[in-house]
Parts: structure tokens; C-alpha cells; sequence
């Protein structure tokens, strides 16, 4: 494999058991509370792709001590309640929408400037739905037509009762990030539940949140404590292992110590729905998020159709769904267009990257339907373009194992953003019979 391409030969089956990279969302949220903190933390099996290491590095230029502790350990010094530095130099979240989003809320609350940049394709996505609520709280905010650079004028903050139209975990943390710095209480009221790591992470820093239904609320001046913390497995990173296991009947995957929080696991039973055989073995939970050991084996392929209500759960394992009718059967998905406004347009993305592989896919304005009758495996082995997006890579890969021959992923070192090593595990994974 060269920096930019893999080459990914077909296999019968995958079998293996093994662990995923810490989780991504969970790793940004401990290092930023962390950072918040009065007194050090250590954050065990802290994500190792380049998002994560991204808010690393803005965290530093906003003067928190950051250092590196053993097997894959952060220590963070935390500076304490209202003590970030004002930052010489840009932050740059790189390719990380979460990073930006949640630094937006954290640095909205202090008395000093600051400017958030991004990659090309982080530069693209919308940061309306962040300076809208940072903004009526008090702050002000300029950016390119609603986009990266944002730079953020901090201010003195007042709670806001906030009710975002779409469903967004990155909106809700932003808003409650910046609440801990607000006169009085900041409420996010969400249209649909999205993951939950802010609260739990809150609490598990000792903050007080309190939740009601949709309603999650903080009140400003809360003092946070550092914490001693391991970040379980990226459920997310490990579907596209379930998927193949599920995928190709035969197979057997067993992820060990992966996250399993509720506002994360839809996907179980999706992967249930489409004929496999799942099972879930809960080990423990640490900072209120459970987790566990998963094991898929395929039986039989199936139809799948995923509504738009599903959506919010799925949002980021919707590319590895997709890869399972590249092995007979068939996928559609519904009411999904924020795919549109991910690390890439995921929708054309994805139907662009399939139809390359030989594999059918219709592109629809809110989502799309993959395989069908005349989707068979084998289908024509072919290059799919991931256009720098990482989850996109490994949604090819998964799909380009029914190919009848080897296939290219084209921007294939995009896995590194979530899932450096993600080719190393494949070959591990795939047995040399194939
Ligand atoms: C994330 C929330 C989701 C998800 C992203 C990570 C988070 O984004 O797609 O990969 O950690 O809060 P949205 O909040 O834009 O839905």
C-alpha cells in the first residue's frame, strides 16, 4: 500500500477477535473536560487518529500541559475553571468537525480571541448551527459566510433555553461547553436523542447535568475535577468489522472492550434485522458508559431499509451499513441528507465509490439504495475514491471483499483520522485462503 491507495483482495469470510481504536467521540470530550478541570488526568487508550490529536493540539495552544503516558495514556494537566490562555496562534481542528464545533462553545465563554481553522473539507461544513446559539449567549463570532475560519470573540455569557432543528451531538456539547461559563442555567432541547457522552462525561468530571426527556441542562460556575479514565473501544471503527462478519456468512468477529452506550448501539440490531447472529456481553461501566464484548456471525443476507427517525443513531455507521449489500442483499437509507455535510458528501460519495466497484447504487436527495437483484457476489473488482474521508475508505474496503478480484481504494491513508492500523487489521482478519 502506498500512502494514498490499498489494495484490497476478495475474502469468503472474516474471523478474528480483537480490539478497535479508543472511541473518538468519547476521547475529545475527556481531553476537553480534562483541560477544564482543576488537577491532572489520565485518560487510558486515548483515540489515536488524527482528530483526536487535534483537539490535543489546540488544547495545548490554549496552555494546557498535554503529555504522553504509557500504552497509548494522555495525562492532562487541567488548568481549572476559567484559566484557558488567550492563544497566540490559530487552533486547528484539522479534519475534525467535533473538535472545532466543542472548542467553539468552550472559548466562546473567556475574555480573549480566538481563531478555529480547518482542513478543505472541514472548511465546508456548515458552523451556522453553532455561532447561532454561541452568539445569542453572548459571544461574537465571525466566519466565512456561515464557515471556517471562525474566529470567536469571547464574552461574559448568559444561559440560553436552546432547540436546535436538526439533531447534533457536536450542537448540543458546544452549547453546554459554553453554559459552564454562562450566568445561570443553559438548556439544549434536541428534536431527536443523539449521542449522550457530553452528560455522562459531565458528571463523571463531577458537574452537575441534569436531564430530562430531550432537555439537558447545566448551570455556569461549575467546577470540574480530574479524573483517572479509560476510553473504551470506537463502536463505531468496530462496525465495519460486524458488518463484514455479518456480511459474509461464515464469518465470526469478536470485538473485545468496545463501547456499548445505548445512543451508540443502534446498529446491533440493525445488523440483527439483516439476518445476523449478534451477541453482547456487558463487562462493566466506567464514567456511566458500558462497555463490552460484541460477536457477529453472518448467516444469511438480507433487505434492509433504514428510516428516517433511525437516522440520529446511526449517523456515523451509515457508510458501513452501506457496505453490507455489496454482498447480496439490499440497503436503503432515508431522511439522511446531513450525510451530505460530513467529512465528504457521503451520499454522492458512497454511490460514486459502489457504482465504481461494480456494485448497483441509486443516489437519492436524502440518502440511497445499494444493491438489489442485480448486485451479486462477486461483482467486478474496480478503484472507489474515499475523497479523503475515512470512513468512506473503509466502506469501500468492506465492500470491495465481495469483489472478484483485487480492488483500489484511492485516498486510503484517510483511515488514520479514526482508524490508524484499519489495513493492518483487514489483512489480519481476512484468512490467506482467499
Ligand atoms: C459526533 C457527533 C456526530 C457524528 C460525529 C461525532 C460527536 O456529528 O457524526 O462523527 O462526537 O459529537 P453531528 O453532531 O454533526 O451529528
Amino acid at each position: 500500500m502506498s500512502a494514498q491507495t490499498a489494495t484490497v483482495l476478495p475474502a469468503r469470510r472474516v474471523q478474528g477477535r480483537l480490539r478497535v481504536p479508543g472511541d473518538k467521540s468519547i476521547a475529545h470530550r475527556y481531553a476537553i473536560l480534562a483541560a477544564l478541570a482543576d488537577g491532572p488526568s489520565t485518560l487510558a487508550n486515548y483515540a489515536p487518529g488524527a482528530d483526536c490529536r487535534s483537539t490535543l493540539a489546540c488544547l495545548r495552544r490554549l496552555g494546557v500541559d498535554v503529555n504522553e503516558g504509557p500504552a497509548g495514556a494522555i495525562i492532562v494537566l487541567g488548568r481549572g475553571f476559567g484559566r484557558l490562555c488567550s492563544p497566540v496562534d490559530a487552533l486547528d481542528a484539522g479534519n475534525s468537525g467535533t473538535t472545532m464545533r466543542l472548542l467553539a462553545g468552550v472559548v466562546a465563554g473567556y475574555p480573549f480571541s480566538a481563531t478555529l481553522t480547518g482542513d478543505g473539507s472541514l472548511s465546508r461544513r456548515p458552523m451556522r448551527r453553532v455561532i447561532a446559539p454561541l452568539e445569542a449567549m453572548g459571544a461574537r463570532i465571525e466566519s466565512s459566510d456561515g464557515r471556517a475560519p471562525l474566529t470567536i470573540h469571547g464574552a461574559a455569557l448568559h444561559g440560553i433555553a436552546h432547540r436546535p432543528d436538526t439533531p447534533s451531538a457536536q450542537v448540543k456539547s458546544a452549547v453546554l461547553l459554553a453554559g459552564l461559563r454562562a450566568d445561570g442555567c443553559t438548556s439544549v432541547t434536541e428534536p431527536a436523542t443523539t449521542r449522550d457522552h457530553t452528560e455522562r462525561a459531565l458528571a463523571a468530571f463531577g458537574g452537575r447535568v441534569t436531564v430530562e426527556g430531550r432537555t439537558v441542562a447545566v448551570a455556569g460556575g461549575q467546577r470540574l475535577h480530574g479524573q483517572a479514565l479509560s476510553i473504551p473501544g470506537d463502536l463505531s471503527s468496530a462496525a465495519f468489522w460486524l458488518v463484514a462478519a455479518a456480511a459474509l456468512p461464515g464469518s465470526r468477529v469478536e470485538v473485545e472492550d468496545v463501547g456499548l452506550n445505548p445512543t451508540r448501539a443502534a446498529l446491533l440490531d440493525v445488523l440483527r434485522r439483516f439476518g445476523a447472529r449478534v451477541e453482547v456481553t456487558i463487562t462493566g461501566v466506567q464514567a456511566g458508559e458500558p462497555r463490552g464484548i460484541v460477536a457477529v456471525e453472518g448467516d444469511r443476507t438480507g433487505v434492509l431499509e433504514i428510516a428516517p427517525e433511525e437516522v440520529p443513531g446511526l449517523i456515523d455507521e451509515l457508510p458501513a451499513i452501506a457496505a453490507l449489500a455489496a454482498h447480496g442483499g439490499e440497503v436503503t437509507v432515508r431522511g439522511a441528507t446531513e450525510l451530505r455535510i460530513k467529512e465528504s458528501d457521503r451520499i454522492a460519495t458512497l454511490v460514486a465509490g459502489f457504482r465504481a466497484l461494480g456494485i448497483e447504487a441509486d443516489e437519492r436527495p436524502d440518502g440511497f439504495a445499494i444493491g438489489g437483484a442485480s448486485t451479486r457476489a462477486p461483482h467486478p473488482a474496480g478503484v472507489a475514491d474515499a475523497r479523503g474521508d475515512h470512513r468512506m475508505a473503509m466502506a469501500f474496503a468492506i465492500a470491495a471483499l465481495a469483489g472478484d478480484g483485487p480492488s483500489t481504494i484511492d485516498g486510503a491513508d484517510a483511515v488514520g483520522i479514526s482508524y490508524p492500523g484499519f489495513f493492518e487489521m483487514l489483512d489480519r482478519l481476512t484468512p490467506p485462503s482467499r
